[in-house]
């Protein structure tokens, strides 16, 4: 089941193969000098439980979780952070005393400290998301406590509607029309979905884009998106997000939050 049998920490996803996770915690535990073994593994669509519970039981003392498990892992934790439980999705476990599983969100809490550190929101900014999926329902509340009105824009409705009677309660969301006549400018937009190309049903007109908005893509590629690519000059894809994830795991597992900034510009660099 695993190659190694000796590693505390591990990333479990299926595909896995592309996960930097290895890497950037790899990256944290040297200049932190915590003890932190950690390995990815593909696990089979129908095995996830079954392999979170032979890890846990044997060396496990902390998981990241990504696609397409987080909201199995949700429902396999004992007890949830109020971020995780509001977002119902698991990206980070952690075995507490050896006797219980707690679970976190940290994708929100990610994506916002590295809009922070690339000075891409205020409070009060009015920010646009494209999409509707499991990636947004981990990013709402913290976008929403941070003190931002959300307008969400995604192909099918109904996906965001769910979302926005569900995330009301924590701040100003609404869904977004882009064929209303009211014109109003967007400090970022964010794009959530997990397609990117022209025919990506979610671009819209330019009119919503003012000089100043900036533009973050979730996705972390090689090539820049053609969202609004000759329009927005401040535009970021989301390697930050993905080290500063990690990062607040790596803070849940050992108390220490490491340095980030030289990660992620190592890991942009090297995808160029
Ligand atoms: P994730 O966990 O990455 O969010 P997901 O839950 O499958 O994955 O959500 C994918 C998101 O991308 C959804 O908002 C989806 O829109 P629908 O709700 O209409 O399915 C969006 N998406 C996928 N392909 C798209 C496309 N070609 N154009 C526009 N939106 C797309």
């Amino acid at each position: 089941m695993f190659k190694n049998q000796n590693f505390n920490y591990a990333v479990f996803g299926n595909p896995i193969n592309h996960s930097k996770s290895p890497e950037i915690h790899g990256f944290f535990s040297n200049q932190t000098n915590v003890f932190h073994t950690y390995e990815s593994v593909n696990v089979p669509l129908d095995e996830f439980v079954s392999f979170l519970l032979k890890f846990f039981k044997k060396h496990g003392k902390g998981a990241n979780i990504t696609a397409p498990f987080k909201q199995e892992a949700y429902l396999f934790c004992d007890k949830l952070t109020e971020r995780a439980r509001i977002a119902q999705s698991v990206n980070t476990l952690k075995k507490v005393n050896n006797k219980y599983i707690l679970g976190d969100n940290t994708d929100g809490i990610g994506l916002l400290s590295d809009l922070i550190r690339l000075n891409f929101i205020k409070k009060n900014n009015s920010i646009l998301i494209l999409g509707a999926g499991g990636a947004v329902r981990g990013i709402l509340f913290p976008l929403l406590s941070f003190g931002c009105s959300v307008f969400i824009l995604n192909r099918t409705l109904s996906n965001a509607e769910k979302l926005v009677v569900q995330f009301s309660k924590y701040g100003k969301i609404n869904i977004f029309d882009k064929n209303s006549s009211e014109k109003k400018h967007f400090d970022l937009i964010i794009n959530a979905t997990s397609k990117y190309d022209k025919n990506n049903e979610n671009n819209i007109d330019v009119s919503f884009v003012s000089s100043k908005t900036c533009f973050y893509d979730m996705n972390y590629h090689k090539y820049d998106t053609p969202f609004f690519s000759s329009y927005i000059k401040k535009r970021s894809n989301g390697i930050g997000m993905l080290v500063f994830q990690a990062a607040h795991s790596f803070f849940l597992w050992h108390n220490i939050f490491p340095e980030t900034n030289y990660i992620i510009n190592s890991l942009k660099r090297n995808m160029k």
